[in-house]
């Protein structure tokens, strides 16, 4: 028997507010920003400044137009591929993302185990929550490990023996955070201020968000920078964090660092957050074997260009090289599709996974990467071709209007 209208549009409307089967990412961005204290939530969310360069990286993939072939025999779409050396279902990659696992319980070890699903690798930050052992013992496959470099190249050292150890075949060296940048959401939530106001103000939040507090707040322990628990003084606090990113951070990093990491690290090395040609010109000449192009999904300096607007420049540059990735806006297989039509290797992506990780854990961000496969998959076989290795300049429409 047919619902009544009313009935049913009430019904929709149910489904729409509380997002009972979540697809996209902006779907898993609006259950996270229920499920997470707000500070939490503005801490993934945001960018610098007035985040225009945030925006810039999303909008820049709409203003991109696709060619839509027919045809073709495309009854063998395959979205596999090799990314630093290593099988991959589909050229997409877990970024780092700092404190995963204050969004989830143990998060990173989750969505390793997503990431492993999918058949893709995953990248654990320096400032990830669980630590490499943790996430190597959650792992089935070898990930990869992202490195700032510290004043004490001690540290360093002994993180890169760890992360060997753990069995991290690739190194993103993370080059675009010299100093943090102005992200006014996180001052204006106090969340990097420990004044009782800001104790409050969290300690409000967090009473409004009991399922959170339950599961990772209480069951989620210990909450310290697990690579770094040594060495954080008082773990676990995004104040204590980021005044220890200020005081230990290197910021008299240049491209002799790169030359001695390359002497200590026996595995793939890729430097992420380059926007310039001649930047990735001289990470290759350091010794790199990749870069990412990035602006660190807008989080620094803010009215910098879209990562995608800057690809084909690098990419001409050295494309025929070394590998070329990106990331910064990628929302969907479309724009994966997108990345790679403008010569992207790959793709790393940051808030999705963080989002759907937030909202619903591992079943999220294996969600989350199966929509993105089914999308890329899809986009493939509409624009005529089979093969990742096919997907080139020519699927991208530089004649037709945007709108
Ligand atoms: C909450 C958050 C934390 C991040 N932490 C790190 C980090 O620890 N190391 C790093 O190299 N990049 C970090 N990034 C940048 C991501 O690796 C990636 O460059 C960016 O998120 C890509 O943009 P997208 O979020 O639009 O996909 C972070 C990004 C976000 C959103």
């Amino acid at each position: 028997m047919a619902m009544p209208a009313r009935r049913a549009r009430g019904m929709e409307a149910l489904l729409a507010t509380y997002n009972v089967v979540p697809v996209t990412p902006a779907d898993y961005r609006r259950l996270a920003e229920r499920r997470l204290p707000r500070f939490l939530f503005d801490y993934i969310d945001g960018g610098a400044n007035a985040e225009i360069t945030l925006a810039a990286n999303t909008a820049g993939f709409r203003d991109i137009v696709l060619r839509q072939r027919v045809m073709r025999d495309v009854s063998k779409i395959d979205t596999s591929t090799q990314l630093s050396g290593m099988q991959a279902a589909m050229p997409v990659v877990l970024a780092p993302v700092g404190m995963a696992g204050m969004m989830a319980r143990r998060g990173e070890t989750q969505a390793v185990r997503a990431a492993n699903a999918a058949n893709i690798p995953f990248t654990l930050s320096t400032v990830g929550i669980c630590d490499l052992a943790e996430v190597k013992a959650a792992s089935s496959k070898p990930f990869w490990f992202q490195l700032y470099m510290m004043r004490d190249r001690g540290v360093v050292q002994d993180l890169l023996a760890r992360a060997e150890a753990a069995g991290c075949t690739t190194l993103a060296f993370t080059v675009d955070l010299a100093i943090t940048g102005m992200r006014h959401r996180d001052l204006r939530n106090g969340a990097l201020s420990a004044s009782l106001n800001a104790r409050a103000v969290k300690a409000w939040e967090i009473a409004r968000h009991p399922q959170w507090t339950l599961d990772v707040a209480m069951r989620g322990r210990p909450h310290g920078f697990g690579n770094l628990s040594d060495r954080v003084p008082d773990p676990g606090r995004l104040e204590a964090f980021t005044a220890w990113v200020a005081s230990q951070f290197d910021s008299s990093v240049t491209w002799k660092d790169i030359e001695w990491l390359r002497s200590i690290w026996k595995g793939r090395l890729i430097i992420k957050g380059i926007l310039e040609a001649d930047d990735a010109r001289a990470a290759i000449a350091a010794g790199a074997d990749g870069v990412i192009v990035s602006n660190h999904g807008g989080r620094q300096l803010d009215s910098v260009a879209s990562s995608i607007s800057k690809l084909p420049s690098v990419v001409d540059a050295i494309g025929d090289r070394a590998e070329v990735f990106m990331d910064g806006g990628v929302r969907s297989g479309v724009d994966v599709f997108k990345a790679l039509a403008l010569g992207a290797k790959g793709v790393l992506m940051g808030r999705p996974w963080v989002w759907a990780l937030a909202a619903q854990g591992e079943a999220g961000v294996r969600n989350t990467l199966a929509v993105m496969q089914q999308e890329l998959r899809i986009a493939m076989a509409l624009s005529g071709v089979n093969r990742i290795a096919d997907i080139g300049r020519d699927a991208i429409d530089d004649t037709a209007m945007r709108r």
